[in-house]
């Protein structure tokens, strides 16, 4: 496996271009198996984990082809083949969950390995499935497989769904289901981060006919048939929070070309509570670290509020910071794997239960280090920048699932980052 070496203690100075959103790709790409017509998607982030759901949209029939050579460009289309999402390729990607609403509204059956993925705690699919069930699906479980159906190999059917927490992938599932019931399904609590409401504006395009956009209350009338649309991928307001962290731990300058500031939601707010200039410009976000930098607490949250998917990198923040901080997780258990590691390069980060204490200190140092999920790895490269020394960050398949040239992008802001290859 690569590994990812860096010295630190050089500011980042300069641009890096923001890829489109790896979490808005996935439910795009899924929403492939709605319609035979063509589906094409740009702005397209080049990831592992868009490689694995185009081998499982390959597997069910649907063809996945790059339009542009650059590969930012893919047209889906075909007709779906085959209605089982294998072991092989769901235990890759949690987010293989998603083919589910969709092959069940398009052929009224879908067999669905249970989800692998990242490491982050338990991470159940009860939510999907409930919600599914109310719209007329069955489903057993059989050696590691979620089989569903709907009665008759009929249609799935409106329904009224309240969320009983605000599932990011439920949602998603759900929604695209509904495009295609029978009549009208109302979804309450329903989660607002902006890959929904990206999802949603493309199904709009292919025809579906959803209201609340961007809210907690979502009224999806079904439609019969979908059609083809072009659509292109929001940027990823989680790699744009990532460079920004980078910025502010390195105590550099950096323009976020294509970056959304309204996608942000709590982090431009905490960032700038930390002493961090976050500024919107004709070509994305400005972000600038004049002075010293100030703990502040954090509470992860649903969409608007600070994401779950930004905790390890603002930790790293939190550990160069002047006091004390807490930084409290409550979305996924277990989701502090990376503090071990910070600890090993000079952090005094305590976690107890949900919280983790973070307490400042002038400066870490490199060391060889290892993480075990997507944002944890990249918390890494992050203390690695910040570190006096050498770093070597182990294990980078995790950061190749969602960090497009994370490397390059880095170097051309002046970090001292190289990848070895095994
Ligand atoms: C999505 C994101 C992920 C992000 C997460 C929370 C994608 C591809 N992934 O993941 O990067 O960290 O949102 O913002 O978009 N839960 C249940 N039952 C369910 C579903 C979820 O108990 O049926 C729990 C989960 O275990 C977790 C919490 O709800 O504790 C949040 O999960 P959810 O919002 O569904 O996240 P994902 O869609 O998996």
């Amino acid at each position: 496996m690569d590994r990812i070496r860096i010295r630190g203690g050089r500011p980042l100075h300069g641009d890096i271009v923001i890829s489109g959103a790896k979490n808005a790709a996935l439910p795009l790409m899924a929403a492939g198996l709605l319609t035979d017509d063509r589906l094409i998607l740009s702005n397209v982030p080049q990831l592992a984990d868009v490689k694995t759901m185009g081998s499982l949209l390959a597997q069910h029939g649907i063809a996945v082809e790059d339009a542009t050579p650059d590969g930012r460009r893919l047209s889906l289309g075909g007709a779906i083949t085959n209605t089982e999402a294998p072991y092989d390729i769901v235990r890759k990607m949690r987010a293989s969950i998603l083919v589910l609403g969709p092959l069940l509204a398009r052929t009224g059956e879908a067999r669905v390995s249970l989800p692998g993925g990242c490491a982050i705690g338990t991470r159940p699919v009860d939510l999907h499935l409930k919600g599914l069930e109310q719209m007329g699906a069955v489903f057993r479980l059989e050696a590691g497989y979620i089989h569903g159906s709907v009665a008759g190999g009929g249609k799935l059917a409106g329904a009224v769904i309240v969320l009983p927490f605000a599932s990011v992938g439920a949602t998603e599932n759900l929604v695209m289901a509904a495009a295609l019931a029978d009549g009208r399904t109302v979804l309450s609590n329903a989660a607002r981060e902006p890959e929904i409401s990206d999802l949603c504006a493309c199904l709009v395009a292919m025809g579906a006919r959803i209201e609340g956009i961007g809210t907690d209350r979502l009224v999806i009338e079904g439609v019969p048939t979908l059609h083809g649309a072009e659509h292109s991928i929001i940027p990823d307001r989680i790699e744009t929070g990532t460079y920004a962290c980078a910025t502010a731990a390195t105590g550099g300058e950096v323009r976020l070309i294509g970056a959304r500031l309204d996608h942000l939601g709590a982090v431009a707010r905490i960032l700038r509570d930390t002493g961090v200039d976050v500024d919107e410009d004709e070509q994305g976000v400005m972000v600038r670290r004049l002075s010293g930098l100030r703990g502040v607490d954090v509470m992860t949250e649903p969409y608007p509020g600070f994401p779950t998917d930004m905790q390890a990198q603002f930790m790293v923040l939190m550990s160069v910071a002047d006091g004390a901080a807490m930084v409290t997780e409550t979305i996924f258990e277990n989701r502090f794997m990376h503090v071990q590691e910070l600890n090993r390069m000079g952090a005094r980060i305590n976690v107890h239960g949900a919280s983790a204490i973070v307490r400042g200190v002038s400066s870490l140092s490199g060391a060889p280090v290892m993480a075990t999920d997507l944002r944890a790895s990249v918390s890494l490269v992050l203390a690695g920048l910040a570190a006096a020394g050498v770093t070597v960050v182990n294990r980078v398949y995790h950061l190749d699932r969602g960090y497009e040239a994370v490397e390059q992008k880095l170097a051309a802001c002046g970090a001292d980052i190289e990848r070895l290859a095994d």
